[in-house]
């Protein structure tokens, strides 16, 4: 049977399905548009709007396994024709940020909530993921770290950065299995890393030094929004990393329960990707 990745462009769908195809599934990828995407040899491909129940037919006809992405729009038509294809199990791309108490929750939690409760209530089997903050998110980094300087605001906040593969891992493990049913998988890397040190390591990859200029939380929203993010979003961020500069965020073993593997540290993410800060 087939397994469906949707996102597969993105960072965490194109590791899933390189991980799947490494383990010798039948896999599709599926994108906005199909025509730009780049695939492995083998791997069919399928244009599909996870906003826009219209066009998923054709991508879930003969799936058993879906990896899905959360989008602000759409998820009840995406469970509607999941279930009417016959799919047997969903893994949900959520995020941590539904597993904070209710008084943090913002808009983040809130989207990602309501993915959960539509996937969860349906007759397929599902497994959400809640990682916490993802390692790429260093790429947003890339203009400052080629003039020597890294800008953030809150240098030392600690967070559990995970790396994309190690998401894709457990994704394509449950997947492959159809374990882990019903439940909810809050996702980490190894060990809680403040940004100051994300900078050093990075520096210390590319072999060139990277200074650390302080944002106030107003810059850093202003970049954010320049960054094209929803404009809901931001403060839910920073309200978060302020929190884990005196309280680390948590780390948790999960990815090494499912997988039988160690999470990735944020060196060897950095390590990774050293040819996109080139
Ligand atoms: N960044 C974090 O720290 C963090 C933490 C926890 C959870 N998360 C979750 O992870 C997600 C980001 O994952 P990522 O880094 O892998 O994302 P990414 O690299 O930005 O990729 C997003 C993918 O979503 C696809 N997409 C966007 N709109 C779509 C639509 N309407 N229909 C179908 N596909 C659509 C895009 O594909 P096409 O453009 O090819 O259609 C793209 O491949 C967040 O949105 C959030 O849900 C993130």
């Amino acid at each position: 049977m087939t397994i469906l990745v949707t996102g597969a462009r993105g960072h965490v769908g194109r590791a899933v399905l390189e991980a799947l195809v490494a383990a010798g599934q039948d896999v599709r990828a599926s994108s906005r548009d199909a025509t730009t995407l780049d695939v492995p040899d083998g791997v069919a491909k399928v244009s599909a709007d996870l906003e826009d129940a219209s066009t998923l037919d054709a991508a879930l006809e003969g799936v058993s396994g879906v990896f899905l992405y959360t989008r602000p729009q759409g998820v009840d038509g995406v469970v509607k024709a999941a279930e009417a294809a016959g799919v047997r199990h969903v893994v949900l791309l959520s995020s941590a940020a539904t597993l904070e108490p209710e008084a943090a929750q913002g808009r983040i939690a809130a989207l990602h909530h309501a993915a959960e409760q539509a996937v969860t209530a349906a007759s397929f089997a599902s497994t959400v993921l809640n990682p916490g903050a993802f390692a790429t998110n260093t790429l947003a980094w890339r203009a400052d770290v080629a003039e020597g300087v890294v800008r953030t605001a809150y240098p030392d906040a600690r967070i559990g950065a995970i790396h994309e593969r190690d998401i894709a891992d457990v994704a394509a493990r449950i997947l492959i299995d159809g374990s882990h049913d019903g439940e909810s998988l809050p996702l980490t890397g190894p060990e809680p890393i403040s940004f100051r040190e994300q900078a050093e390591v990075l520096a210390d990859v590319l072999g060139r030094p990277l200074r650390l200029e302080e944002l106030t939380a107003e810059q850093a929203i202003e970049r954010m929004l320049a960054l094209g993010w929803p404009p809901e979003v931001p403060q839910s961020v920073l309200d978060a990393w302020k929190r884990t500069v005196s309280e680390p965020s948590p780390v948790t073993d999960v990815v090494r329960e499912v997988t039988g593997a160690a999470p990735r540290t944020f060196r060897q993410w950095a390590e990774d990707h050293r040819a996109d800060f080139a």
